[in-house]
């Protein structure tokens, strides 16, 4: 078992998903990333107002040059733009990034980190973030209005951010409002602090900017719940139903007083009752890397390495969270890998290309991922270096191509969610 996962530590997720195709989750990701490109329209994860770029480039329209370029003719060209463009040009990357491309990061990092770093660098004139939509779309929010940003492809969205739209959440909301309507204002809390977690739309955030709210991400989440429990009686918290429920759990809210909300159904699925006992109300929302994980592979993993250490993300199911020893976001896996010691073993459950590469770094211990099948992001995954040249070559002739860019009244309303969310450190 050790030889299989040192050999694959040392191939990309790609070269892996394309050598066998059957190892992977979804087999469509073995397909050619052109071919793969084609299927989804403008901006899966993205804001329903977002300015859609004109004209757009549309996923599978890379121009037939860079879709036939060699590997090395890709990065020869994103190592010259690089270096042409050399300050004005900042690219970030989420640590599930493909390691072909994060290697071009200027910043890697989890979502909390990278939405500071975009405000690192403000003399750059572009952010490039190699990651999906909605952080982008966080990125466009925070920097300077000078500042352009770029998602090298339209079609790296978010299944996750996509289960919460607006309209959704809006009618959620007024349903809630009617339920609390005769609520005694006794305490001076508000009835329901709505919360989102930062993997949703910017339109999202902004409805959490106007009515009260505040953004979390996976490293803030028991900072954010805290800060919302002082100013309110009970949570709606969207999209992610799993980190809603394991950061409350570890709170200690009881999980009786967790509903969840269903938005095909009135009341989304609950009776009034249990609306106004609940504390935390969580969205039909999950991550599909995620939810694979189960208490059966720590099971296993334990019993073919008695004393393995096991850490996962906390979007994963809450029976996996309580079986592992740890959880956290992909920052704190980062750290609780380099804090253990020469020849631990350690079971992650996360995405793949941060698991291999946390591996590779880490040749002293034994690192391996839960899930035997190999499933990444499949939708960071989309973020080809095919993209990533075309779009740097594009500002080394004056021309910005995929252009992420927030309506001002959105972006407005979001940053305000979005600097109660910095100002939430995690613990
Ligand atoms: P973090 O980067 O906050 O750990 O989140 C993981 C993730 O799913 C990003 O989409
Ligand atoms: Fe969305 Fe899951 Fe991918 Fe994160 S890992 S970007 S939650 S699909």
């Amino acid at each position: 078992m050790t030889q299989t996962l040192d050999s694959r530590a040392l191939l990309s997720v790609n070269d892996v998903i394309t050598a066998a195709p059957s190892s992977s989750c979804d087999a469509e990701l073995a397909r050619g990333p052109w071919d793969f490109d084609l299927a989804p329209g403008y901006g899966p994860g993205a804001s329903e107002f977002d300015v859609i770029p004109t004209p757009v480039t549309r996923p599978g329209q890379l121009p037939t040059a860079y879709q036939r370029m060699s590997d090395d003719e890709l990065h020869a060209r994103i190592r010259a733009a690089k270096e042409k463009l050399g300050s004005d040009l900042v690219i970030l990357g989420h640590f599930y990034q493909r390691d072909e491309v994060v290697q071009y990061a200027d910043f890697v990092g989890d979502s909390f980190q990278l939405a500071n770093a975009a405000l690192t660098r403000p003399e750059a004139s572009t952010i490039v973030f190699c990651g999906v939509h909605f952080m982008a779309e966080t990125a466009d929010i925070l920097a300077r209005p000078e500042q352009h940003v770029i998602l090298p492809n339209l079609a790296a969205g978010c299944s996750m951010a996509d289960m919460a739209d607006e309209d959704s959440v809006e009618t959620a909301w007024e349903e809630l409002m009617e339920v609390y309507a005769d609520e005694a204002d006794a305490d001076g809390l508000a009835s329901v602090i709505p919360v989102t977690y930062m993997n949703s739309s910017a339109a999202l955030k902004a409805f959490c900017g106007r009515n009260g709210g505040i953004v979390c991400t996976s490293s803030n989440a028991a900072t954010v719940l805290e800060w919302a429990f002082a100013r309110g009686r009970r949570v709606l918290f969207f999209p992610d139903q799993h980190l809603g429920r394991n950061t409350a759990k570890a709170m200690g809210v009881p999980l009786e007083q967790m509903p969840m909300w269903n938005p095909r159904k009135p009341l989304g699925g609950n009776t009034e009752a249990d609306l106004i006992d609940a504390k935390v109300i969580l969205w039909h929302g999950f991550c599909s890397v995620h939810k694979r994980f189960t208490v059966a592979q720590i099971d296993q993993a334990r019993a073919q390495y008695p004393g393995c250490k096991v850490i996962v993300h906390p979007e994963s199911p809450m029976p996996v969270v309580d079986a592992a020893d740890a959880s956290g976001s992909t920052d704190a896996i980062r750290k609780f890998v380099a804090a253990a010691s020469p020849g631990d073993v350690i079971a992650i459950g996360t995405e793949i290309n941060l698991v291999n590469r946390l591996a590779a770094e880490n040749p002293d211990k034994t690192i391996f991922c839960l899930d035997p099948v190999i499933c990444p992001c499949s939708t960071m995954y989309r973020i080809h270096p095919g993209y990533l040249a075309w779009t740097l070559d594009g500002l080394v002739e004056g021309e910005i191509r995929n252009e992420i860019v927030v309506a001002d009244e959105v972006a407005r309303d979001a940053k305000v969610a979005l600097e109660r969310m910095l100002a939430a450190l995690p613990r």
